[in-house]
């Protein structure tokens, strides 16, 4: 008698308790949800996207200029600005957004370069990728450092 009572608590107990833990999944759909609305189909932010476009389009700079072309650009660079990162603190603070018109500056720069100084003002391109993403990015460092015209290692 006395122990089929301690069952009936027992379920009362662990029922209670799997009643209270269903919320959880939903809480974690939610937030799955929410990760995946910022980011595209392929898992990629939008600015991430970007960035694999300005490398390419930046190593066809550096070629161009290696060769004493004038540089074309084909990007909107000023999406910059706007694309949505993985982590959303990486694009809206004040930082990124300086790092960012720097960079901005740099290509207006580029466009108006003479033969003479285009190696130079190509290089301060690369520099100012370099500059951002030693604050706020580190990771790609080791490749943007392949952008550099002179002492490339
Ligand atoms: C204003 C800051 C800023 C500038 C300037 C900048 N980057 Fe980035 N870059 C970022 C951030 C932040 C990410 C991470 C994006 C993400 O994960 O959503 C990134 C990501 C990248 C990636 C990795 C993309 C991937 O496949 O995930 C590469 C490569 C890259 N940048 C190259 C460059 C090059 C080349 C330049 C200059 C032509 C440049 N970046 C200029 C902030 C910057």
């Amino acid at each position: 008698m006395k122990r089929s009572f301690l069952y009936i608590v027992l379920s009362c107990i662990l029922f209670i308790a799997t009643e209270a833990c269903q919320e959880q999944p939903n809480v974690e759909e939610a937030e799955t949800k929410e990760v995946k609305r910022s980011l595209n189909p392929n898992g990629d932010s939008e600015l991430a996207i970007l960035m694999r476009e300005m490398y390419e389009e930046a190593e066809r700079i550096k070629e161009q200029v290696k060769k004493g072309e004038q540089p074309e650009i084909k990007l909107d660079h000023g999406k910059i600005l706007t694309a949505h990162a993985t982590e959303p603190a990486k694009d809206n603070s004040k930082e990124f957004k300086d790092f960012a018109k720097m960079y901005l500056a740099n290509l207006d720069q580029l466009q108006k370069a003479n033969p003479e100084n285009v190696e130079m003002v190509f290089q301060s391109l690369v520099e100012s990728c370099m500059s951002c993403h030693q604050q706020l990015c580190p990771g790609p460092m080791v490749r943007i450092k392949k952008l550099r015209v002179a002492n490339n290692q």
